[in-house]
């Protein structure tokens, strides 16, 4: 019943039934036997298969270390006492999903010799993706923890907690290690650890749907939400992103990173939808060909990772034919189809290190092509990487003409459409 839990509607779930589950799935993180797992880390697993599980379950013992200590700006923010009472245990249950993970590492794994080394040893295996998010997290929470009768703050703070970190990623990240613990069946302490620990996700994740649902219906939080949401999504595609973009590291269990990345978006999207929010509301989802299914759009997704467009801030974009054609698209989506027409002329893109595009729009349709067309209305001048940057909203245009990166060409009142175009 629990494993369903975060998918039902927030209006038949109450905070006292998930009060009660709580009390009912009580567990000991002390009392797991992790003997057999020493073993199995020792013989049952490949090296590309250690290295795999230590750079996963390293995000989760500092990311568990970090919600622990971010939820209480949360509680004491609380308007109701049903709510504070929920939280309360979420504040636990936290805690004991640290103690889980940091037994794990020193007594598996043999990484530090008390909590405070055996996180600072997880360090290195952190990626820009989950630094960003977790830094947006300590950022949000701090506010709220001086603010905490500021609604706004709250409810991003519940959107950036449990939409996205739990229901994002925590919960696809511990859908697929259930998966091949017990496919490969291995690790049977750590197997049982993380059945319980999803089972706990899976009601956090139930009370922030019915209580974000609830703070938005508030215009102020609601707005405040999908402003987090913009700021927050470019790193969360980041998160797991493997060292060297190397694809072994979900191979190796048998599932691919495509398949986590559309499993994490559609259950974002489906709680998003629960709540009464169209994902169509963020740039970054609406940029997606939403009519494709999700494992199509994951894959999209990582082609663009592949290009360095998304998912790092380290590598300089290197787009091929598809990560444009992507690009174009997802750019057709953000168009203002009025503005576009009124621009009475096509709009040409010349980049000075790839082939021309442009985009014509016809009785309310736009088309994205390869190649020059005569007479645009506006042309493009700038860089692929720097426009790819500027597509996905990694650079302002504005920073980017003000540079000198980007140069606009066109009449005066085409020129002054631009900043119009793309909403
Ligand atoms: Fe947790
Ligand atoms: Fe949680």
């Amino acid at each position: 019943m629990s494993e369903a839990l975060e998918e039902q509607k927030p209006d038949v779930i109450s905070y006292a039934r998930l009060y009660r589950l709580w009390e009912e799935n009580n567990w000991s993180a002390t009392g797991i036997d992790f003997s057999v797992d020493k073993e199995h880390w020792r013989s049952k697993l490949t090296d590309r298969q250690r290295e795999s599980a230590l750079w996963n379950y390293a995000m989760f013992l500092v990311g568990e270390e970090a919600v622990a200590r971010t939820l209480t700006p949360v509680l004491d923010a609380a308007p109701t006492h049903a709510q504070s009472i929920f939280l309360t245990t979420q504040v636990v249950d936290e805690a004991r999903h640290h103690v889980f993970f940091d037994r794990f590492m020193r007594e598996v794994v043999g990484l530090g010799s008390d909590t405070e080394s055996t996180l600072a040893a997880m360090g290195p295996h952190l990626t820009w993706g989950f630094k960003g998010v977790f830094d947006e997290l300590d950022k949000v929470t701090e506010a709220l923890r001086k603010k905490p009768k500021d609604r706004a703050l709250l409810a991003q703070s519940v959107a950036l907690y449990h939409f996205v970190v739990e229901g994002l990623l925590a919960v696809p990240g511990q859908h697929f290690i259930k998966r091949y613990v017990e496919a490969l069946d291995i690790l049977p302490g750590f197997s049982e650890g993380i059945r319980n620990v999803s089972r706990d996700e899976s009601r956090h994740v139930a009370f922030g749907v019915k209580f974000l649902g609830e703070l938005i219906k508030d215009q102020e939080c609601r707005s405040a939400s999908i402003e987090l949401w913009e700021r927050v999504l470019p790193f969360a595609i980041g998160v797991f992103v493997p060292p060297n973009m190397d694809h072994s590291y979900a191979h190796c269990f048998d599932f691919t990173l495509e398949e986590i990345y559309g499993f994490g978006l559609r259950s974002f999207e489906t709680k998003l939808r629960r709540i009464g929010i169209d994902p169509k509301e963020i740039v970054m989802l609406n940029r997606q060909d939403t009519s494709l299914d999700y494992t199509e759009r994951a894959r999209q997704a990582w082609v663009l990772i592949e290009a360095g467009v998304l998912g790092t801030d380290d590598r300089e974009p290197d787009l091929n034919e598809e990560a444009m054609e992507i690009l174009f698209s997802g750019l057709l989506r953000a168009m203002d189809m009025d503005v576009a027409r009124g621009l009475d002329g096509p709009i040409q893109w010349i980049f000075p290190d790839k082939d021309p595009w442009h985009v014509v729009v016809t009785d309310g349709h736009a088309e994205a092509k390869p190649g020059s067309i005569e007479d645009p209305a506006l042309t493009l001048e700038v860089e692929s990487s720097e426009w790819a940057k500027i597509a996905v909203g990694r650079v302002d245009p504005r920073w980017a003409l003000l540079r000198r990166k980007l140069k606009i060409h066109g009449s005066l009142s085409a020129k002054a459409r631009l900043p119009k175009l793309f909403v």
